[in-house]
């Protein structure tokens, strides 16, 4: 049976991988969990220089989800190619490194870097929906203006994969946010601009309040929905944009199970990352991998990429 999936230059065992963000560097959990066994990591974000996130509380549990507003809080480049990725090229599975900048500048300057350290892959986050929050408490005005995230718009995206694509052979791997009108504009303007594969989805933007304090449950106010809640709107975008596009797409949101994986891949998801569901149970993403081999086996497919995009419509 073959579980093997490309994308762009990036071979992976099998389509499982761990969304940025929920499974730190991955060492955490290699006592846990046969961490070699996943189809890639992909590591929390990094930017260039450490940042230290949004205030507390930044995560509140929510009805068959949660909100998180931690802000990219990480180490920096410097402190990742130093002390965290030695340890991650050994694990025996494909690394793939996510970055964040708020400039086309930095964007280059991070992937330059990586690639120079040996790096094939980078996910390119243009859709985190926790940082550069922006209120105006003005009585008058209690407007509140958020900035927006490059994914929210295609030239915005265009311009940033244009200017990565122009200089480095790195995989390009694009994260969208689903927070837009029509997501596969997004898609096809970041397929135009050279990206090789595309992740979707980012986080929901949301919002929770205690009734007793009137407080929002997050600091920040508002934070990314991620868990179950959201899987039928990341499994129709999946869907729309694999129509859209001709690159690969990678399926992310509310998957906790094989079976919920198989919804991504079989609405055209070439690979699936597994997210909250491993704050539940850290070796949910290898149980994923174990209930697609039962179904492959079951269903006597011989290719798992023969399952990709085969909708019965
Ligand atoms: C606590 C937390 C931190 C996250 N941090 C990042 C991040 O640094 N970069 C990123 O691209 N996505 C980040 N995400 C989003 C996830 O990678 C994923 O896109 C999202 O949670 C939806 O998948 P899920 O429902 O399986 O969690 C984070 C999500 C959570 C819950």
């Amino acid at each position: 049976m073959n579980l093997h999936v490309k994308l762009g230059k990036l071979k992976l065992k099998n389509p499982v991988t761990v969304a940025s963000g929920t499974f730190g560097y991955a060492k955490e959990f290699e006592d846990l969990v046969s961490v070699k066994s996943l189809g890639a990591i992909i590591t929390k974000t990094i930017t260039v220089n450490p940042r230290l996130g949004n205030p507390p509380p930044r995560l509140a549990e929510t009805a068959s989800g949660m909100l998180n507003a931690i802000g990219l809080q990480n180490e920096g480049l410097d402190n990742f190619l130093k002390f965290k990725y030695p340890a991650l090229k050994k694990i025996g599975t494909e690394v793939i490194v996510s970055i964040s900048a708020q400039t086309k500048k930095d964007f280059i300057f991070l992937a330059q870097n990586l690639e120079s350290a040996g790096v094939k892959a980078v996910e390119v986050n243009l859709s985190c929906p926790n940082i550069s929050y922006a209120a105006n408490n003005s009585k008058k005005n209690q407007q509140i203006s958020r900035a927006k995230s490059f994914a929210q718009d295609a030239k915005a995206t265009y311009d940033v994969v244009s200017a990565l694509r122009k200089k480095t052979k790195l995989t390009l791997i694009v994260k969208l946010t689903p927070n837009v009108t029509d997501i596969t504009e997004i898609a096809l303007a970041a397929e135009r601009a050279g990206a090789d594969v595309l992740s979707l989805v980012n986080t929901f933007l949301g919002m929770a309040i205690d009734v007793e304090t009137r407080l929002p449950k997050i600091a920040n106010i508002t934070g990314g929905l991620s868990g179950p809640a959201i899987k039928p709107l990341a499994v129709r975008m999946v869907y729309d944009v694999a129509r859209a596009v001709k690159i690969p797409v990678i399926g992310v949101g509310g998957i906790m199970s094989a079976e919920d994986a198989l919804e991504f891949m079989i609405a055209g998801a070439r690979a699936i990352s597994v997210g909250t569901a491993s704050f539940v149970n850290p070796k949910a993403a290898i149980e994923i991998i174990e209930g697609l081999k039962l179904y492959c086996k079951e269903n006597k497919i011989k290719d798992i990429n023969k399952l990709v995009g085969k909708i019965s419509l």
